[in-house]
């Protein structure tokens, strides 16, 4: 059993139920799991845990506007996260030459910061994708092995 902190980027509600969706299945799957909407960095348990970063892309490539303070005190933190384990699901759509761009750069800056990255980013083309939430959930399940 892992303890999941899901941390998530929505402005319009899509990737909050996409969120929600991974929340249920790994509570399915026996994990321990907290939901961050709006994501706070100081009060994310950073302590033999697994991030799990869901988020959308708005404006041109740029992180959701409740998920932009968190970026931020990311970027400016110092502390070590190599006892963090992560893994991203981005959500977006494939009409933007931006896409699922936040979640790239966030992805990035995780990892820059020393966070151990388990499972390579998945990306949700929320414009074809019929039903995201089980799209998610399904890719939690085919990869519960490695969580
Ligand atoms: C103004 C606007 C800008 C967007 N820009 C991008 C983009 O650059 N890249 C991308 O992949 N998707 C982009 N999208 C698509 C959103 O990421 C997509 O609609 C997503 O489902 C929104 O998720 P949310 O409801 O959780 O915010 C944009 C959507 C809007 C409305």
């Amino acid at each position: 059993m892992s303890s999941f902190q899901i941390i998530v980027g929505s402005m319009l509600g899509g990737t909050e139920y996409v969120a929600e969706a991974c929340e249920q299945q790994l509570l399915a799957l026996g994990h321990q799991v907290e939901l961050h909407l709006p994501p706070v960095f100081e009060q994310i348990n950073r302590n033999n845990q697994t991030w799990l970063i869901c988020t959308s892309t708005h404006g041109a490539g740029d992180y959701p506007d409740n998920f932009q303070q968190f970026a931020a005190d990311l970027e400016n933190n110092d502390q070590d996260l190599s006892s963090v384990k992560t893994l991203v699901i981005g959500t977006g759509d494939t009409s933007y030459d931006t896409f699922c761009k936040a979640a790239k750069n966030i992805e990035k800056l995780l990892l820059s910061k020393g966070c151990n990255k388990i499972l390579p980013l998945k990306t949700i083309d929320m414009s074809q994708d019929i039903d995201p939430e089980e799209v998610a959930a399904n890719w939690i399940e085919e990869n519960s092995d490695h969580l």
